[in-house]
This record gives C-alpha cells, sequence and structure tokens, in this order.
C-alpha cells in the first residue's frame, strides 16, 4: 500500500488484525524482511510494516536519511492509519529508528520492541566504516556489498532459504539510499538516557548468536528500562525474525497480548 509523505511515495505492508504493531526493518532490507511476521502474524496483532525512504517503494529524497527523517515518516503513517498510539518495534537500524521515535513524540508509543539492536552510537572507527560501505555500494553496487554482510547477519545454523532471500533482498536495494542511510546511521545519538527516562513495556529480542548487537549489548540495555523483558532466541543470529520466527512471533504475541491487556 502506498501514501504521499510531503509529495513523495511511502509504501508499507500490512497484515494480521487487532493491537497495531509497527515493525520498522534493518539495513539494508524493505518491509519484506518481516515476511514471517506479515504471512503469519500472532493471534491479535496487526503488523505495520514501512519501507524506510528510498527502500522497496518508498521513494527516496535527496540527502543522508537520519533516524529521525525514518521516524517521522513513521509517525506520519501512523497519522494516515489513524493511530494515536501503537507499539513500535524495529530490527536493528529499525530499532535505532523506533528510539528516534521515541525521542520526538514518546506520547505514540504504547510498548517498544527492540530486536538485535542497542542504543549506542558509532564511534570514528564505525563512522569511518559506514562511510567505507556507503562509498562501496556507490561505486559497485549492491552485490558485493550483499555477499560480504550475509555471514555477519546470518547464524551458520540460518536455513538455505533464508539465506538466499535476504541476500536477494539486500541486492535488489536501492545503492544510493544504501548509502544514505549508512551515513544516517554515522550520525545517530546515543539513546541510553532516552530508554533510562522511558516508563513503559519494553521487548527485547536478541538472537544467541547475534554478532552485530550481542546478548550482552541486549543485557546491558535490559538494565536501561525497569519494564523490560529479554528474550535470548538460540542459535539465530542479527535477524532473529526470519532465522527463528516461530520463537520471534511466539515472543511478539506474548508481548503484545501483555501490553494490551494494560489498556
Ligand atoms: C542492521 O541490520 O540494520 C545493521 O546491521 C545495523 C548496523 O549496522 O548498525
Amino acid at each position: 500500500m502506498n501514501l504521499k509523505i510531503d509529495g513523495a511515495q511511502y509504501s508499507y505492508r500490512t497484515g494480521g488484525s487487532g493491537e497495531p504493531v509497527l515493525l520498522l526493518h534493518g539495513f539494508p532490507f524493505t518491509s519484506e524482511s518481516f515476511w514471517p511476521q506479515l504471512d503469519s502474524p500472532p493471534a491479535g496483532v496487526r503488523v505495520i510494516c514501512p519501507d524506510h525512504r528510498g527502500f522497496g517503494g518508498s521513494e527516496l529524497k535527496p540527502g543522508v536519511i537520519t533516524m529521525e527523517a525514518m521516524a517521522k515518516d513513521a509517525l506520519a503513517l501512523l497519522d494516515a492509519l489513524k493511530l494515536d498510539r501503537a507499539i513500535v518495534g524495529g530490527v536493528s537500524m529499525g530499532g535505532y529508528v523506533a528510539m528516534a521515535l521515541l525521542r520526538l513524540d514518546p506520547a505514540r508509543v504504547k510498548g517498544l520492541v527492540l530486536a538485535d539492536t542497542h542504543p549506542l552510537a558509532d564511534d570514528a572507527a564505525g563512522k569511518e566504516k559506514r562511510e567505507a560501505v556507503a562509498k562501496d555500494v556507490e561505486k559497485n553496487g549492491m552485490a558485493g556489498y550483499a555477499a560480504s554482510a550475509l555471514p555477519n547477519l546470518l547464524a551458520p545454523e540460518a536455513k538455505p532459504y533464508v539465506k538466499a532471500r535476504m541476500q536477494d533482498l539486500m541486492k535488489s536495494v536501492n545503492p544510493a539510499a544504501t548509502a544514505a542511510a549508512a551515513r544516517g546511521m554515522a550520525a545517530r545519538s546515543d539513546s541510553r538516557e532516552l530508554l533510562s527516562r522511558y516508563s513503559g513495556p519494553a521487548l527485547i529480542v536478541v538472537g544467541e548468536k547475534d554478532a552485530i548487537a550481542p546478548p550482552e549489548k541486549a543485557r546491558e540495555m535490559q538494565k536501561l528500562m525497569p519494564r523490560s523483558k529479554l528474550v535470548v532466541i538460540p542459535n539465530a543470529g542479527h535477524l532473529a525474525n526470519v532465522e527463528a520466527p516461530q520463537e520471534f512471533n511466539e515472543a511478539l504475541g506474548e508481548f503484545v497480548a501483555s501490553v494490551a491487556a494494560q489498556g
């Protein structure tokens, strides 16, 4: 489905019905990376999965794509769907966007789902790596990056079709959007203080073998939020929602039911 935000096309997918849960995708993917949640959402859950600007069906705008810009688009989507509040979740970069949304408009956040992500900003070496990725994809396109990134994103146990689908998805995205989002991640703020002020319910999910946002970081993040629950998914890597969809969806469904019960 599509809408216009400030004159530019913005695209999203939905699945299921019930409590609205915004799910924000990671880097460099699209809303398709939530296929197990879109195709088989937990009972009582309506997942709403936008494409960040420049990804999937959403139009790219010039300049760096900051986490705030992606969060503003997601807020505009909630407005368009007439949702005052929603559970807001994200995988990895999508988690950075969820935190940016919390910073921009905390009243819209009924609960937080932070999957395979963390609240730290990039250090100087991290920012340099982002710039190298941006320059690489601008010059060479996505295929080389997709092949080299995949082993870090998925645990060795990931099913071959999951590996193939995620690699194909990366190859299909716009290199200019990938570069702009890499630069946006380099510019993001530290969100530890923000999370320590958050008093709502939170679910933290992490793959046991996540090499990018590992369980130690998830445990540190959990300490910041008094009402958070941590679920570590065995044998999954950085993309637990596609590697272990049943476990992920079960954790999501239980969390959403508990938030909905609180009204
Ligand atoms: C992602 O999966 O979105 C990225 O790995 C996030 C990052 O590189 O920090």
